[in-house]
């Protein structure tokens, strides 16, 4: 199951997200926002990274206008990591060097199609599991 929210920010683009997942038949839970009216990012990138930190959700998608004030709400949950991407090489570099379990994105930012490669990439890229990788990942978590 894959987490997906949005402030007003990234209300439509939230909106071909979800019409490719449904294409795709990817399950999905939708944390909001459900109108283009003014949300605070915070409520929904942390309604969503508590989704895949408890393991309700395996990864998650958030938008916002940039994609970083949302990113950098679901980066304060312990065991999140909230890649900001735009554009594929990042999408899967992250994926492969970070073990990014949440993708953002700004809807200001990135056109509908980027964004839905940018998706592809993110949840078909699976982490290389390389040890150099997982010692900087569980450094991370450390402090
Ligand atoms: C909302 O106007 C905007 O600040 C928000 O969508 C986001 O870009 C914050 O980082």
């Amino acid at each position: 199951m894959l987490a997906i929210g949005c402030d007003h920010g990234g209300f439509e683009l939230k909106q071909e997200i979800i019409k490719y997942l449904a294409e795709k038949n990817i399950p999905y839970k939708d944390f909001g926002c459900d109108t283009p009216e003014a949300v605070d990012y915070p409520v929904i990138g942390k309604a969503v990274a508590h989704a895949v930190a408890n393991g309700e959700c395996e990864k998650g998608i958030l938008l916002c206008g940039t994609g970083i004030g949302i990113s950098i709400a679901a980066n304060k949950v312990k065991g999140i990591r909230a890649a900001l991407c735009s554009d594929c090489f990042s999408a899967e570099a992250t994926r492969l060097h970070n073990d990014a379990n949440i993708l953002a994105m700004g809807g200001r930012v990135v056109g509908p199609g980027l964004a839905v490669k940018i998706v592809d990439t993110f949840l078909n890229t699976p982490f290389s599991g390389e040890e150099r990788h997982r010692r900087r990942i569980s450094m991370i978590e450390e402090e």
